[in-house]
């Protein structure tokens, strides 16, 4: 697949299902991530992995990140998050490491990771998988942050979860004229 047909032939996919993608293709994944655009290139991203069992201890902390949130929250939402982690094979937390020792404003590093995420998303497509970048409240919970190594203004930007579509999703249309204009000189 070239890149303009990844780039618009890529779509989300909410149920996932083995396989995902394995070490050598995280490999070319990883590979696009980095090549994300980053003013002053500082590289402010960090990818963590969880498959396998360890889609378990990513649940256990959204789980525990309820509960200390919420405690009387119910059985079944805090089941819900246990879960989470286990709707594709494979996660990729996606965190901007945002440093404030340099002049490059913290906005700019994290639409770099968010650009990084994106690059990720678009690798794993044109490898023939699928996936779908969620956040929620974990992105913004100060336990879950502490947990995955988020400090200051390090920001969670996602979790892309990725492996293959359980079915084929619809690609509704966007109409360009909706988003694209172009500038006319105003005269005088
Ligand atoms: C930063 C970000 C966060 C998102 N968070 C969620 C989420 O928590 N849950 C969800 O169902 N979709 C979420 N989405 C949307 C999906 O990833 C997806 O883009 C959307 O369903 C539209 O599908 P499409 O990518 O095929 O156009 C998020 C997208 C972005 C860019």
């Amino acid at each position: 697949m070239d890149a303009l047909e990844a780039l618009t032939t890529r779509k989300s996919a909410a149920m996932l299902v083995d396989p995902a993608p394995g070490d050598q293709e995280l490999e070319q994944i990883f590979t696009a991530a980095v090549r994300a655009p980053d003013h002053g290139c500082i590289r402010p991203w960090r990818f963590i992995v969880f498959r396998g069992k360890m889609r378990k201890e990513l649940g256990q902390i959204l789980g525990d990140a309820l509960k200390k949130k919420d405690p009387e929250a119910s059985d079944e939402a805090y089941e819900k998050e246990l879960n989470k982690p286990f709707r594709a094979p494979l996660v990729i937390a996606v965190i901007a490491k945002v440093s404030e020792e340099t002049k490059i404003p913290p906005i700019e590093q994290i639409i770099s990771a968010g650009a990084a995420a994106q690059n990720i998303m678009i690798a794993a497509h044109a490898l023939g998988f699928a996936g779908i970048w969620r956040t929620g409240p974990p992105s913004f919970d100060e336990y879950v942050r502490s947990r995955l190594g988020a400090v200051g203004k390090d920001h969670i930007v996602g979790f892309i979860y990725l492996g293959t579509a359980k079915t084929v999703p619809a690609m509704p249309e966007v109409p360009l004229s909706d988003h694209v204009m172009e500038w006319k000189a105003v005269s005088g």
